[in-house]
């Protein structure tokens, strides 16, 4: 029997509710799977780890999200921290942990489930049995380029510069996350840059060319602009497959595309690094796309599905656990279709219920098909 240590952090506003759900489901997988038992530890992050330590995330924390074999993140932020300096707000705890942990590739799958399709702003027919997986380069340009910083010019007036930077090897090894992903899905994969406008849109078209050549011949290149990209997302977003794309545009197009869904607290995401040269583990974090929801937090009603979905990711991508992936997607799909809903997902005739319930009707389905 193996074990897989965990690292939960729960972070700000509904991060705590969504992880105790999540940590619902780990302890029914403890009961009943016989391959692998997971362990648990629990730390800060964000707003509540600046109230404790002055710091968006401890280097105590750090240290056991390096040696952890998957980070399990709720969320972080609120306005209680608009005014903390920049180098502490809640966000720079996430950002470190990506960055230090070299989680470069971030998957983020957005689907729409058949039960939800009338939630999304879109007409049913555009999204209903849609399936698109955004691969987001995590550790490199925009986010984080030097020079980054707010200066005072002579004339008293500011000026701010924030500096894309890619480097070809940060392009092609996203490239091949990409490529391989689609290999074992519909073998399709759309570039998304600026080429027509920014250098590095240039380098990452000329190097995703290159390694699809080399590499992928096998797979469907295109390559689109990443406003074309915007625009078609919402215009006919099942074109789509597999996009990737730099940081920032994969921030804004994931939300984008989650949204065409019906609900972003539906959707979640893996942050992988790059495969241990020994032990072929590659460092992870899970997370859902959604945030800290403070005018929600604390009152029970927040959808906890994309953190448990979250955590079905680490099942397929940190511990070749796919059946039991599948078994708990199968049985978030169930209780959807069964007819329950969170407040974010309620539509007429539906039942509604809170963020306990939600976890514990998930966890209910699972034992109900427990092998
Ligand atoms: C996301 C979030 C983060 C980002 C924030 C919280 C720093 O929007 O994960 O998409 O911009 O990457
Ligand atoms: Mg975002």
């Amino acid at each position: 029997m193996t074990t897989h240590s965990l690292l939960l952090l729960p972070g700000d506003g509904i991060g705590a509710e969504t992880i105790a759900e999540v940590e619902r489901v780990i302890a029914f997988f403890n009961k009943t799977a016989k391959s692998a038992k997971f362990e648990t530890d629990t730390d800060l992050v964000g707003g509540a780890a600046y109230d404790k330590h002055g710091l968006a995330i401890s280097d105590k924390a750090m240290a056991k999200a390096m040696k952890a074999d998957a980070v399990i993140f709720g969320a972080v932020g609120g306005p209680k921290w608009d005014g903390v300096p920049y180098e502490v707000r809640p966000e720079a705890g996430l950002l470190r942990l990506r960055k230090d942990l070299g989680l470069f590739a971030n998957l983020r799958p957005a689907i729409c489930y058949p039960a939800l399709a009338d939630a999304s702003s879109l007409k049913r027919e555009l999204v209903e049995g849609l399936d698109i997986m955004i691969v987001r380069e995590l550790t490199g340009g925009v986010y984080f380029g030097e020079p980054k910083e707010i200066v005072t010019l002579e004339d008293g007036q500011k000026r701010a510069v924030d500096t894309q930077i890619y480097t070809t090897h940060e392009i092609e090894r996203i490239a091949r996350v990409a490529f391989d992903l689609a290999r074992k899905r519909s073998g399709k994969v759309h570039s998304a840059e600026k080429r027509n406008v920014m250098r590095t849109g240039v380098l990452w078209n000329e190097v995703v060319t290159a390694t699809h050549k080399a590499y992928a011949p096998d797979v469907k290149l295109e390559h689109i602009l990443a406003d074309n990209c915007a625009m078609q997302l919402v215009r006919n977003p099942k074109q789509f497959d597999v996009i990737v794309t730099d940081n920032l545009f994969g921030d804004v197009l994931s939300d984008e595309a989650a949204m065409t869904t019906g609900s972003l607290g539906m959707l979640p995401s893996a942050s992988l690094g790059a495969p241990d040269a020994e032990t072929g583990k590659r460092k992870a974090l899970y997370e859902p796309v959604h945030g800290s929801a403070p005018d929600i937090a604390g009152k029970g009603l927040a959808n906890p599905i994309a953190t448990i979905a979250s955590f079905g990711m680490a099942l397929r991508y940190s511990f070749d656990m796919a059946k039991e992936a599948d078994r708990l997607d199968r049985a978030i799909a169930a209780v959807l279709a069964a007819g329950l809903r969170t407040a974010d997902i309620m539509q007429p005739g539906m039942r509604q219920v809170g963020t306990a319930d939600m976890g514990a009707a998930i966890v209910e389905e699972l034992s109900r098909h427990a092998a």
